[in-house]
């Protein structure tokens, strides 16, 4: 069955670009064979579900909601500099709700370990 949804293409490859991102961010400081990321779709009655778990650090404890808002950033420097913009989930959640009408969550530690990512999307019509 094909995965119909409502969005802009390059949202969608904006959404998965900065999932990506992160994932390779947080599996930075893991041995290269622990290093793992798993993307999965599946129906749920009138949604897809979208899930990408990555095996690295995961979380910092109690930021599951902060980690989508503007400028919300823990990536550093070795000088201990802000290097992130934060921007990334603010984006992604931003085109996941306006655009396809879905939800977005964050989980600390996923079933790879490290952070999880879940979009719900509203399946659409082929009209
Ligand atoms: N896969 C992940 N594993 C662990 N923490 C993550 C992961 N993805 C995001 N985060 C946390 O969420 C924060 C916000 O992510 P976001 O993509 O919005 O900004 P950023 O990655 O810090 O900056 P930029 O996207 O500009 O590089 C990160 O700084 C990090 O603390
Ligand atoms: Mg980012």
């Amino acid at each position: 069955m094909p995965i119909m949804i409502v969005g802009y293409e390059m949202d969608w490859e904006s959404i998965v670009v900065n999932l990506i991102t992160n994932a390779s961010w947080a599996l930075e400081s893991k041995l290269a064979i622990d290093r793992k990321i798993k993307a999965s779709i599946h129906s749920d009655g009138d949604n897809w579900v979208f899930s990408f778990h990555d095996s690295g650090v995961g979380l910092e404890a109690g930021t599951e909601k902060s980690v989508f808002l503007p400028t919300f950033s823990t990536k550093r420097s070795k000088a201990g500099e802000v290097i992130g913009t934060g921007m990334g989930l603010f984006i992604v959640r931003s085109f996941v709700e306006e655009h396809s009408g879905g939800s977005i969550a964050a989980i600390s530690n996923g079933i790879l370990g490290g952070a999880s990512f879940e979009m719900v999307i509203p399946k659409a019509s082929k009209h």
